[in-house]
């Protein structure tokens, strides 16, 4: 078990996963690559964008990494456990290169900014390197890299988000996508890599978000995840508009989307008066956002990942409220429960800010699901800090955690200014602790639904049994129920009865 949680990542099922190949698939690709991702859903949601890139230039997509031309491997850093796992994987790779001299590998995403040409250069482990925001010059690098030459980017950029690509969506349930809203981070928590590995934030332009929901919508798609490092501080301005005039008619205010013939109004823009004539519309924040995407069609489920204790607004929370399809969940990463070590980790809230926000969702969304991020054994921390976070859990009566020991990262905040003074052996063992207290919160929180009724979104068959399906409630548990000789489908909603429960799902029946 201590083996799991000591590395628990974002989607540990989703970990290695290899793409599919594209669908009509032919033989005509000049190359063929696999992809391999690491890390949290950014790096799987950046892995579509790469295939989209790759695939534009004529490569073409095989799960079979006997026969790739080439083998990608995206990467996180966040803590080494997850950097000695592609390690691993590299090491196996080169073995099959060395039988297949044509073959080329490369480093994508955390690893490879973080680690940079010392790959190419004292590890000689692969021939491309390439860091989240040169994405692009990928076709460029697989051709210098073919000529002998190491192939090397990992400039970060201050505006690169992709938002003109469209991600190819290969191991996709055809149910749920993630799009990403923004990239980097400026928060600078003492313990993350992340702002060293994918740089300064940036937002994606809300126009380009939404076409892409509204394109995931049209293709059969009823769930977005919309994904940033700290989704709160979403904020883009639409450009200068020149003034009025001939070649400039005045902006529609409604902009019409028809979706299977029905026909919704999806935005309503408003025009901020320039001394100049012109015009500017008003800054997209989250909370717009949501808004915006929820109104593509009431069949689509939005929901975001992750947000930050301080910056989520109630803005956000009342957008929530009154959209149904927006979901009832929110992701508030707490790291610790005590203000000490918060203020360590420079988080920017204390313990009671924290607990205030908790609150605050509870007010405005009774049902709203809350699931954490929890650092144990951070530098300093003493017992009774410990206590604080496990106390902290109680309060916050999470449904899930995702729960990590603290691993020291170079370059960090942290590893600069304090010492990595608890022992292994105690990390571990408060991290257990945490575990349980949150297995005892997740039991609690599911037998609390056994007799509601959930309106639940058909992902697919259960893991265990074609004969159920699987799906999620709004506040993102999973449940399983028999199909009942329904004419139903995946990608459809139906209400589902929760007549039982283990720790990790809800066991139910369709209720006509
Ligand atoms: N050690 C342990 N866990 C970490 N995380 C980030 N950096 C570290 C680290 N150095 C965890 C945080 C974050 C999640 C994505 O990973 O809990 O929210
Ligand atoms: Fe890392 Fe903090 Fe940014 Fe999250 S908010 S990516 S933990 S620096």
């Amino acid at each position: 078990m201590l083996d799991y949680v000591t590395d628990k990542v974002q989607d540990e099922s989703r970990q290695g996963e290899a793409f599919l190949p594209f669908t009509g698939d032919h033989n005509n690709y000049k190359k063929r690559f696999y992809i391999e991702s690491y890390g949290c859903q950014m790096n799987f949601a950046d892995s579509e964008i790469v295939a989209s890139i790759l695939n534009k230039e004529g490569f073409g997509a095989t799960r079979n990494v006997e026969n790739a031309d080439l083998i990608f491997i995206n990467t996180c850093s966040i803590r080494e456990k997850a950097e000695q796992t592609v390690r691993k994987r590299l090491t196996e790779f080169k073995k099959l290169k060395d039988q297949n001299r044509g073959m080329l590998i490369g480093v994508l995403g955390c690893m490879a900014e973080r680690l940079k040409s010392k790959f190419l250069e004292e590890e000689k482990l692969v021939d491309i390197v390439v860091g989240p925001d040169a994405y692009r010059s990928l076709p460029g690098l697989v051709e210098e890299a073919e000529g002998g030459q190491k192939a090397v980017n990992v400039l970060l950029s201050r505006d690169e988000t992709y938002a003109d690509i469209s991600p190819v969506r290969l191991n996709s349930n055809g149910v749920s996508a993630f799009v990403s809203i923004m990239r980097g981070c400026n928060n600078m928590c003492s313990f993350c890599v992340v702002p060293f590995t994918r740089g300064r934030e940036r937002s994606r332009d809300a126009d380009s978000i939404i076409k892409e929901c509204s394109e995931l919508f049209e293709n059969g798609f009823r769930e977005v995840t919309l994904l940033g490092q700290n989704v709160d501080s979403y904020y883009w301005q639409p450009p200068l508009t020149p003034p009025l005039g001939e070649n400039n008619p005045q902006p529609l205010l409604d902009e019409n989307i028809s979706n299977n013939g029905n026909t919704l109004k999806i935005e309503v823009s408003v025009m901020v008066a320039s001394p100049f004539g012109g015009g500017r519309e008003e800054a997209i924040t989250f909370a717009k956002l949501l808004e915006k995407v929820a109104l593509i069609s009431p069949l689509l489920r939005v929901r975001f990942s992750t947000s930050h204790p301080k910056d989520i607004t109630d803005d956000v929370l009342h957008t929530m409220a009154k959209s149904k399809n927006i979901c009832s969940y929110i992701h508030l990463p707490v790291q610790s429960g005590s203000t000490r070590i918060l203020q360590l980790m420079n988080r920017t809230y204390t313990r009671e800010w924290y607990m205030g926000k908790i609150d605050r969702i509870r007010e405005i969304i009774p049902d709203c699901g809350i699931s954490s991020d929890i650092i144990a054994g951070f530098c300093t921390e003493t017992e009774e800090d410990h206590r604080d976070t496990l106390n902290i859990m109680e309060y916050g009566k999470y449904d899930m955690s995702y729960m990590f020991f603290y691993s020291e990262r170079p370059g960090t905040l942290a590893q600069r200014r304090y010492k990595d003074d608890i022992p292994v052996a105690t990390k571990k063992r408060r991290l257990q602790e945490i575990v349980d207290v949150q297995s005892k919160l997740s039991f609690e929180s599911n037998k609390k639904d056994i007799g509601k009724v959930f309106e639940v979104l058909i992902e697919g068959d259960s893991k265990r049994s074609d004969k159920d399906w699987m799906g999620r409630t709004s506040q993102n548990k999973v449940i399983v129920f028999p199909k009942e000789n329904n004419e139903l489908k995946k990608g459809e909603y139906v209400m589902v009865k929760v007549n039982d429960c283990t720790q990790a799902t809800l066991l139910g029946t369709i209720i006509n």
